[in-house]
């Protein structure tokens, strides 16, 4: 199964990829998990990274393209994979389709989680992620067990730095000017489905296993 999560920054993608990924037994590919890795080990390609995320800016699409196609032919995707922030623009969803159509394959589903951007802001402060293994947790909606601290790795959990409130709205204005024509282009390609990102973590999952099957 091949899925891509579409939606604004702090509408739930990586938090319902993650739970994808682990029910249907499919890779999370996340690029901002990639970039913020490769910032976090200080190599060429985060220092370039970094200069555009820490404006609320995308990074380039020759910069994430070529990384993306090469992860979904590694062995372990070879049933699937659920995608997360890519592709953000229509050249990187042609990019995609075009290296899916030499690979004879193609996306089954387009999830787009839908949340107004009044609740984002509120949703994006709350945030604390773990830079060391990219799980993610909320202050009060997915509190970590312990605060501060992640579950999964025991790493100290942090407030990201594109997640202050001016960043968050400059996000936002570069989601409605240059993610959100791709609801447009999955919807011509019969794949997008839309599920209500307002609703709690659990009820948003199960409108994506009604959608994508037991
Ligand atoms: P990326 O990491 O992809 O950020 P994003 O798309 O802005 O998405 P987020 O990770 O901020 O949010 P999310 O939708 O995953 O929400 P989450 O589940 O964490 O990208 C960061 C940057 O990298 C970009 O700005 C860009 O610069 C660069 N980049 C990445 N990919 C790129 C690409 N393809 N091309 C160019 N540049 C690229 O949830 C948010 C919070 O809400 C959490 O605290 C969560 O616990 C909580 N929450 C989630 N669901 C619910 C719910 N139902 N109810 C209550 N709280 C909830």
């Amino acid at each position: 199964m091949k899925i891509i999560m579409l939606g604004a920054p702090g509408a739930g993608k990586g938090t319902q990829a993650k739970k994808i990924a682990a029910k249907y037994g499919i890779p999370h590919i996340s690029t901002g998990d990639i970039f913020r890795a490769n910032i976090k080990n200080g190599t060429e390609l985060g220092k370039k990274a970094k200069t555009y995320m820490d404006q609320g800016l995308l990074v380039p699409d020759e910069l994430t393209c070529d990384l993306v196609v090469d992860r979904i032919q590694q062995p372990d995707a070879v049933n699937g994979y659920v995608l997360d922030g890519f592709p953000r623009t229509i050249p990187q969803a042609e990019c995609l389709t075009d290296a899916l159509e030499k690979l004879g394959s193609k996306i089954d589903y387009a999830i787009d989680v839908n949340v107004p951007d009044e609740n984002i802001v509120t949703r994006m402060g709350g945030r604390r992620a773990c830079l060391k293994c990219g799980a993610t947790y909320h202050i009060v909606y997915a509190a970590p067990a312990k605060e501060g601290i992640c579950d999964t790795c025991g790493e100290k959990l942090v407030l990201r730095d594109d997640d202050k409130p001016e960043t968050v709205q400059k996000r936002l204005n570069v989601y409605h000017e240059q993610t959100q024509p791709l609801i447009d282009y999955y919807s011509g390609k019969g794949v997008l489905r839309t599920v209500d990102g307002t609703r709690d973590l659990d009820e948003v999952f199960s409108q994506i296993t009604e959608i994508l099957g037991e």
